[in-house]
């Protein structure tokens, strides 16, 4: 035999020298919490162990733990009280909402982390769709409009990226047109580009009580079946004013990140979301597999499809592995 593929597998530091890819620095996480009106609200979310509903007071404890461990970077998810949803979601234009005062707050705190905030309305939807419903469907330039007013408000709160996960056709632009308008041209947009209709939401929308009350998201989150709508769909989000794109979830779409990496020469990030996240937990809470092992095995799979930026509610429990 002449080729022999195990030599350069020998020994561990042969094995570090081929290495194709390093393991992602916690410098390319970003933390989805979930924050919850009140003082000392501190609910594990049933099925995702370890993430838990803070309050603000709660939270920014915790921010000062974790920003030791390396973590600058928090997606924001409020949980908004069943009593403050109807069908239109105004709640989410309420300027002195919990949403908006809480990003104040944390950016009073903590000038320097970068906050990316949700843009879509299902947390603050009584039917639990990203958009506003008229006669059974969900109405898409109507809701464009509600977003681009929204992010004008997450962005005069203090967001430092807007990320619109809607996927209602067209909005990039108009958030885009809206935050220049008002002058906030600093604030960036973290397209959720190509985000697809998955069953692996399921543990984000209890712990935002945000199901979809009837139907469900396939008029306009993504078809898993197709990949080449995909790279329309980025495309569609760089031209309208992008400044990182987004494939989600991460991981029944590493063919999807992989293809995004090479068609564009833009930042691209990946969401390894709740259903990916509960499934690690469920099965090392049983003992049925190494949980260590699992997500950094699963974190680098994402790096290394092509994600530059990883979206992950493992990245505490990464980050104190990285620093131990
Ligand atoms: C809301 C939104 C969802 C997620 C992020 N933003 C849920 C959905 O579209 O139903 C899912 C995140 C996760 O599962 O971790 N538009």
């Amino acid at each position: 035999m002449k080729k022999r593929p195990r030599r350069i597998r020998k020994n561990s530091f042969i094995r570090d020298l081929v290495a194709e890819t390093s393991l992602p620095e916690v410098s390319q996480l970003i933390y989805p919490v979930f924050i919850q009106e009140g003082r000392t609200v501190h609910q594990e979310i049933k099925s995702m162990p370890g993430q838990y509903r803070l309050s603000i007071d709660l939270l920014l404890q915790r921010m000062a733990t974790w920003r030791k461990l390396g973590l600058n970077n928090y997606a924001l998810f409020p949980n908004i009280d069943n009593s403050l949803k109807n069908e239109n979601a105004s709640e989410a234009l309420n300027p002195d909402g919990f949403l908006y005062q809480a990003i104040k707050q944390i950016k009073d705190r903590f000038p320097e982390v970068n906050l990316f905030t949700d843009l879509a309305l299902d947390p603050f939807s009584s039917d639990g769709h990203d958009g506003i419903i008229e006669n059974g469907k969900i109405v898409n330039d109507r809701t464009v409009e509600v977003l681009a007013q929204m992010a004008i408000l997450q962005a005069q709160a203090g967001a430092d990226f807007v990320c619109p996960s809607d996927m209602m056709d067209g909005r990039v632009r108009q958030i885009r047109r809206a935050l220049e308008r008002e002058g906030l041209c600093d604030t960036g947009i973290v397209a959720y580009s190509a985000k697809y209709a998955s069953s692996f939401y399921g543990p984000f929308r209890d712990a935002l009580d945000s199901a979809p009350r009837a139907g469900d998201k396939k008029t306009y989150q993504m078809d898993f079946r197709n990949s080449r709508e995909a790279m329309k769909e980025i495309e569609l989000d760089i031209q309208e004013g992008a400044d990182i794109v987004m494939i989600k979830p991460a991981l029944s779409f590493l063919d999807i990140i992989a293809q995004a990496k090479r068609y564009f020469k833009y930042p691209v990030a990946a969401y390894n979301v709740s259903g990916e996240y509960a499934m690690v937990k469920a099965a090392a809470g049983n003992g049925w597999l190494d949980e260590n092992k699992a997500l950094v095995e699963i974190l680098t799979s994402i790096k290394r499809a092509g994600a530059d930026i990883i979206f992950t509610y493992h990245a505490v429990d990464y980050a104190k592995l990285r620093n131990s």
